[in-house]
């Protein structure tokens, strides 16, 4: 039944990103349930072949999940010819050279993002895919999440109205490390090494409001180091000189044409009095709602309730109970799994994917813009991106 195999050469899967949400959440099951199933109805199966710096550590990852081929040479697999897909889930600023060999030997690319450490390698690279012809698909898992599925249909199903604003809110505390363990690694928290939450959170941003409301049209950001000396994964006391929250206002033009102002408060620096690790509230004339990872609530014009401000009462509704959940009315995989199967479909089908090289120039300018805003106090226009 099986009419393919596409080996698929891992790099970075000793990592957090590359091991736990692309090996072990995405190819290994996709491997275990026999490949995808493609439109003709014949089945697409994958080989992972894991790639990494440390022989013993790959080599352990090969053995504990039953992986036949892996190696610490990551040029001899970009330089296979049966090598079908390069991945690249390694530190940010080792990836637009990896990205730019695969495409070169004709590989196709899946990606962790951003794709680059500027805008200009990010074009770059958006660039060679069109000369190459090669298939590229960049990370949006936000946007696979059941939350902001069911926060997309109710846009799709006219339930807002017009949209007025949303407002994003994610972050928690990361640990400095000193006395408990931090829960990301050190590099993030260094600028010299690619760090930082704008760099990190600002390319999600603008998909998910691309994605959800529109295009991005200004940036109005301030990036701040909240926590200036943080302990490394060895316990070394460091200067933490990457920005670790950012607070942020974007200006959106919907595709009908309106203005939507969102504001997206980001923090590693920040205790969690939420439901969910990230969430978003859009308000419309005619509803709003919250979506977070998983769960997505809503309110109707109909059902809102009509608070008089009173700081000498208690308050008098019960605010949080009044919303409804919005089913998903589907089975909602893991995120990163359904977009990899989405993109070994385009692979098969020859065609592009529509998370592309240039969806991610556009995520990385928004970050460059968005520090570009902060360090001078204005208001900054996104300006459109072309090959
Ligand atoms: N999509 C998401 O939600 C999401 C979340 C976190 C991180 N990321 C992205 O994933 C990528 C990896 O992040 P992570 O949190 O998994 O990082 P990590 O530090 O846990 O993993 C980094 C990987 O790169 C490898 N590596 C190669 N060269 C290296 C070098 N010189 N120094 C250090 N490591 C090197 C490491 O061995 C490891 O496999 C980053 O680009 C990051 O932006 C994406």
């Amino acid at each position: 039944m099986t009419s393919r195999t596409l080996r698929i050469a891992m790099n970075g899967i000793t990592g957090r990103m590359g091991y736990r949400q692309h090996l072990v959440r995405s190819i290994l099951p996709i491997r275990d349930q026999g490949g995808v199933t493609l439109e003709d109805g014949t089945r697409l199966q994958v080989e992972p072949i894991l790639v990494g710096r440390n022989a013993d550590k790959v080599k352990e990852l090969a053995d504990l999940h039953g992986v036949e081929h892996w190696t610490t040479d990551a040029d001899s697999v970009i330089d296979d010819p049966t090598v079908d897909v390069y991945f690249d889930a390694q530190v940010t600023s080792r990836r637009y050279a990896a990205l730019t060999a695969a495409m070169k030997a004709g590989k196709h690319i899946f990606t962790e993002k951003p794709t680059a450490e500027t805008l200009a390698e990010a074009i770059d690279l958006a660039r060679l895919r069109e000369s190459t012809g090669v298939t590229a698909g960049v990370v949006h898992d936000k946007l696979y999440l059941p939350g902001l599925v069911k926060l997309r249909r109710l846009v799709d199903e006219g339930f807002f109205g017009r949209i007025l604003s949303l407002r994003g809110e994610f972050g928690y505390w990361v640990f400095e490390g000193d006395v408990q363990e931090a829960q990301r690694p050190s590099w993030n928290y260094r600028k010299e090494d690619g760090g930082g939450i704008v760099v990190d959170m600002f390319c999600h941003w603008n998909y998910v409001l691309e994605g959800i409301l529109g295009t991005v049209r200004t940036v109005n950001a301030q990036a701040v180091t909240h926590i200036p000396t943080r302990w490394d994964e060895q316990g070394r006391e460091y200067a933490a000189t990457a920005d670790d929250a950012a607070y942020g206002i974007f200006e959106i033009e919907t595709p009908g044409g309106d203005p939507v102002v969102a504001q997206i408060n980001s923090s590693w620096a920040v205790r969690v009095f939420r439901d969910e690790l990230v969430e978003f509230q859009v308000d419309g004339t005619h509803g709003s709602a919250v979506a977070g990872l998983r769960n997505c609530v809503a309110q109707q014009r109909a059902h809102t309730p009509k608070p008089v401000w009173n700081p000498d009462l208690p308050v008098t509704e019960p605010f949080r109970e009044q919303w409804l959940p919005v089913p998903a009315n589907a089975d909602l995989d893991n995120g990163f799994k359904l977009q990899w199967e989405e993109f070994l479909r385009d692979v098969a089908a020859g065609r592009t994917h529509r998370f592309d090289l240039l969806s991610a120039a556009r995520g990385v300018q928004l970050a460059e813009l968005g520090l570009q805003s902060s360090a001078e106090g204005r208001r900054l226009p996104v300006p459109e991106i072309t090959l």
